[in-house]
């Protein structure tokens, strides 16, 4: 087996680049997502997008480092949609590593790190055009919370809602 990964804290300074770079590497899911590759648009509202209500102290962003290599990131919103909730704003792997587990010892450091914090529960919102991310959470123990349909005022996808109990 491989060395773990470890969660890295990213900052908008420091690793916008690092992030760009990787976002780049894993334009099939930011494409199916916001419908172009991604550009520093999208690097800039990764590390300050915040869900309604919320300011932008209550965002974390991991890199998902294995040895040097950045192969994934995270971003999480600490206080939605309840003050013990962790929203998993986004978790992008690099497709060159996919498939070998990192996203399950990933969700195993977060489930780790919540927990510590007091978190209670864990959400987030997957598109219903992406049936492996879904496969995926589902076998990391999460489940239905409510349909998320497109609205007028949204971006055109459905998503579900999905939660895990901490
Ligand atoms: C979903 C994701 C984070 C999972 O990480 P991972 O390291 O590939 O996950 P694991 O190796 O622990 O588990 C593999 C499982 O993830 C799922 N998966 C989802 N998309 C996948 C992909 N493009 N390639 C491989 N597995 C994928 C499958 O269920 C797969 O199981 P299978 O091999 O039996 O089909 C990662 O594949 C990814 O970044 N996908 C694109 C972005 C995305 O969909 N993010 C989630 C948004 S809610």
């Amino acid at each position: 087996m491989k060395d773990d990964i470890i969660l890295s804290t990213l900052t908008q300074a420091e690793h916008s680049i690092d992030a760009l770079d990787l976002a780049r590497r894993a334009a099939d899911y930011v494409t199916l997502e916001v419908g172009h590759i991604p550009d520093d648009a999208y690097i800039r509202d990764f590390f300050t997008a915040t869900p309604p209500d919320l300011g932008p102290e209550c965002l974390l962003h991991f890199g998902v480092m294995e040895g040097p290599a950045m192969v994934g990131m995270i971003c999480i919103a600490e206080g939605y949609e309840y003050p013990d909730d962790w929203w998993i704003g986004l978790m992008l792997i690099d497709p060159a590593f996919r498939g070998q587990r990192i996203g399950h010892r990933v969700v195993e450091k977060i489930k780790r790190r919540a927990t510590a914090r007091g978190i209670n529960m864990l959400k987030l919102a997957v598109l219903t055009a992406n049936p492996r991310a879904l496969k995926f959470w589902h076998r990391e123990g999460f489940v239905h919370h409510r349909d998320a349909p497109a609205t007028p005022q949204s971006d055109g996808h459905d998503r579900v809602v999905l939660k895990y109990q901490l």
